[in-house]
């Protein structure tokens, strides 16, 4: 049982911020067509693309901001499969100095892409040389240093940039103001998830009811990559303890198994969920003392179990920190506290 309940608390991490494996790439829709949901983003994409095309014109910087595993990677590429353009990925972290992004710009074509990936975690000196490149495909590069330096101007293609981030509110307004289009993807409602689920089904050759696809999908927490790798291990359950069709019933046994609930919180949200209300009294708590009593690195419990629990209404965000709300009292089974002492936060009670 330690085994399962191990991998349950990280079943979301992995899902959310591992490295696309190629179990991901393997399942990644290769045309818009088979991209299912954000329906206002792939038109204002398509749209785009679409003038761009006509005009004969390269096309405008986007940004495509979101938690982990919707789609962003998905798209950027879909982009540029579209465009009829490469792609060249990077991303914020792997650009540390100002060379290294000379070597990727000046390796592009008219047209191509660059796909920045974290673009929120570009070093502020490289995004002042990105300005430059993004409005006039130019570089201004120093070389040498002390008197002898000076500013060399390369001159650059043509060239798209798609900037993907987790954390759009980290970007700065200058780089922010630079893209043509900014995109925020939203999670994905029960009917979408289920529709790529039952697309990776088909493309795995596993068979599976719509009942068994819904399952899954409301346990998903709206995110595609989550509905993937809980369909993997469905899809095992299924073959171990079953006829290897993916019925309602198999899903929600096979799902029970690894202590993902019927909401598709895990152990780890659970955990936050409990600490908050048990350790905290229920919060205003600083995301880095929640860290602290979680074991938890900071960024893994922003990025990944937040931006979900506060979908949800479990928790909020206030410039204090975090507070949880009476539908996590109901979640782990405690009273919720008729009144709190500090009068600001009454009315949410
Ligand atoms: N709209 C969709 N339709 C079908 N499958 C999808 C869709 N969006 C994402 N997926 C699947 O989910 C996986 C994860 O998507 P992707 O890697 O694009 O997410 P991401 O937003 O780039 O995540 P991260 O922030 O972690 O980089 C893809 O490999 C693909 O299999
Ligand atoms: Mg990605």
């Amino acid at each position: 049982m330690a085994r399962f309940r191990e991998m349950s608390e990280t079943f979301y991490q992995e899902a959310t911020t591992a490295p696309a494996s190629a179990f991901d790439v393997s399942l990644r829709p290769p045309v818009f067509s088979e991209f299912i949901g954000q329906e206002k983003v792939k038109e204002r994409l398509l749209l785009m693309l679409e003038a761009a095309k006509r005009r004969d014109d390269v096309l405008d910087h986007v940004l495509l901001s979101g938690p982990p595993g919707l789609g962003k990677t998905t798209l950027a590429n879909l982009i540029s499969s579209a465009a009829g353009t490469q792609l060249h990925t990077t991303s914020g972290p792997q650009i540390e100095k100002a060379g290294d992004l000379a070597g990727v710009l000046t390796n592009i074509q008219k047209g191509d892409i660059l796909f920045i990936d974290e673009i929120h975690r570009l070093h502020p000196a490289i995004e002042e040389y990105l300005y430059p490149a993004m409005e006039d495909y130019r570089l201004d590069i120093i070389i040498d240093s002390g008197p002898s330096a000076r500013s060399i101007q390369i001159n650059l293609p043509r060239f798209t940039l798609v900037g993907a981030t987790t954390r759009s509110g980290m970007l700065t307004a200058p780089l922010r103001s630079r893209f043509g289009l900014v995109n925020r993807l939203d999670y994905y409602t029960h009917e979408e998830l289920a529709e790529i689920i039952e697309r990776s089904a088909g493309l795995l050759d596993v068979p599976i009811e719509r009942a068994g696809a819904l399952e899954v999908a409301s346990r998903a927490r709206g995110t595609p990559r989550v509905a993937n790798s809980l369909l993997r291990w469905v899809r095992d359950f299924a073959q171990v303890r079953g006829d290897g069709t993916i019925t309602g019933v198999v899903a929600d046994q096979a799902l029970a198994m690894i202590e993902i609930d019927s909401q598709g919180l895990d152990e780890m949200d659970k955990r936050l969920l409990e600490v908050m209300i048990y350790k905290f009294g229920g919060g205003p708590v600083g995301l880095n003392s929640l860290a602290v009593a979680l074991g938890e690195d900071a960024a893994t419990i922003e990025e990944v179990h937040e931006p979900f629990l506060i979908m949800q209404g479990y928790l909020m965000r206030t410039p204090r920190g975090r507070i949880a709300l009476p539908a996590a009292y109901g979640k782990i089974g405690a009273a919720v506290p008729e009144t709190r002492g500090d009068d600001s936060q009454n009315e949410l009670f």
